[in-house]
């Protein structure tokens, strides 16, 4: 076991740590009481499982109200107690409904999640939001609920889906943009490797992502300043997926194509460094994400964008960088945004 940081938010610490597949569901701080997995990740629990599991239904599926009522009578049924831990072993979709139901069940459980997609590795499981979608809006109610412990064990990458996989990929290709040049430069320079899912690589590329979003979330649990740089390329991202309707799009590509309209808009305010635009232009390319692609109509995007908890007065709010690795918040004007999504050259300021 590796530990890769000690977060402590809220008054509660979580051990985050690189382990070996024998120490997945090991008991060493206690016991495990209860384990949820989704019907992929079930076929990676061991034969004769020594805990009690509940399967919930795959994928954001499973982030509903019902499947959520379901799992508190789970909970009820297997005589959870407060002393309880109850373990999460999937994506984000099950870690966020893992993690939000034992947040409410008795004022708050333990809960120690097993991250199994990429994604949830260095963003979903790490930093203590939980929660569930609610008639239509994504991530409605939810709880700040940091776990006990996130175990990352980057062999289950093997099973995930190649698209899976680089949807992870387009939120660790943000963290490094963030803020870890050591990051961006393996990104860069060893795609192949990384693309391969070479276990030693994905080790130190988890390590660095999960390092640089504990000392994000660290400096602003409850997302009143820093945090919302982690948004790089959401504004965009989000409501390119409410108009293409969820799945079209993984969540990572459609991030890769936000950030690459995030830095078109820095250039159009004249505040972004041009070279770096190209420098994260071309690492986009490099895995292939689909950034000059222009998938959805202006309109539709404008008017996500306006429905979208960004809006401020005054315009919509964004998050954009002007050189490499520096990170600003503005709030931009409709037309500037309407001139990128109908990509034409000429830019009103
Ligand atoms: N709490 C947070 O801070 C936070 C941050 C980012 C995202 N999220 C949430 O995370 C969710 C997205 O997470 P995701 O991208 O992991 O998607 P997901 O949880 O829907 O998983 C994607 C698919 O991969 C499968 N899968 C997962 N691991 C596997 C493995 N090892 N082998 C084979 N199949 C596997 C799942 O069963 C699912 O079908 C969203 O609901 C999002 O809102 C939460």
């Amino acid at each position: 076991m590796m530990e890769i940081s000690r977060l402590e938010l809220d008054g509660r610490e979580t051990v985050i740590s690189i382990v070996s597949p024998g120490e997945l569901f090991h008991r060493h701080e206690g016991c495990l009481d209860l384990l949820v997995v989704d019907g992929n990740t079930e076929a990676i629990l061991p034969r004769d499982p020594a805990i009690p599991v509940v399967v919930v239904p795959s994928g954001e599926a499973c982030k509903e109200f019902a499947v959520l009522e379901h799992l508190l009578g789970e909970f009820v049924r297997f005589g959870l107690r407060r002393d309880s831990t109850v373990a999460a072993l999937g994506g984000g979709a099950v870690t966020d409904l893992a993690a939000f139901a034992a947040s409410i069940y008795l004022r708050g459980l333990d809960v120690v999640l097993i991250p199994s997609s990429l994604l949830a590795m260095v963003d979903a499981a790490v930093g203590g939001k939980t929660g569930i979608d609610f008639r239509g809006h994504k991530n409605m109610v939810g709880t700040f609920h940091p776990a006990r412990e996130v175990r990352i064990e980057p062999g289950l990458l093997r099973t995930l889906s190649d698209r899976e996989y680089l949807s992870g990929l387009g939120e660790v290709i943000k963290t490094a943009l963030l803020g870890e040049p050591v990051l961006l430069e393996l990104l860069e320079t060893r795609s192949e490797a990384i693309l391969a899912r070479d276990s030693l690589i994905m080790k130190d590329v988890i390590r660095r992502a999960v390092t640089v979003k504990c000392d994000i979330v660290a400096s602003d649990f409850r997302e009143q300043g820093r945090r919302a740089f982690l948004n790089l390329g959401h504004t965009f991202g989000h409501a390119l997926e409410a108009c293409l309707g969820l799945g079209k799009w993984t969540h990572g590509e459609a991030v890769a194509w936000g950030i690459a309209r995030a830095m078109e808009v820095g250039q159009a305010l004249d505040i972004t460094d041009a070279a770096w635009v190209q420098r994260v232009k071309d690492l986009l390319n490099r895995y292939g994400y689909p950034i000059t692609a222009f998938p959805a109509p202006a309109e539709c995007l404008l008017q996500a964008m306006e429905k979208d908890k960004k809006r401020r007065r005054g315009g919509i709010g964004f998050i954009l960088q002007t050189k490499p690795f520096t990170t600003v918040q503005r709030t931009v004007d409709g037309d500037i945004i309407r001139s990128i999504l109908e990509n034409r050259q000429e830019v009103r300021r």
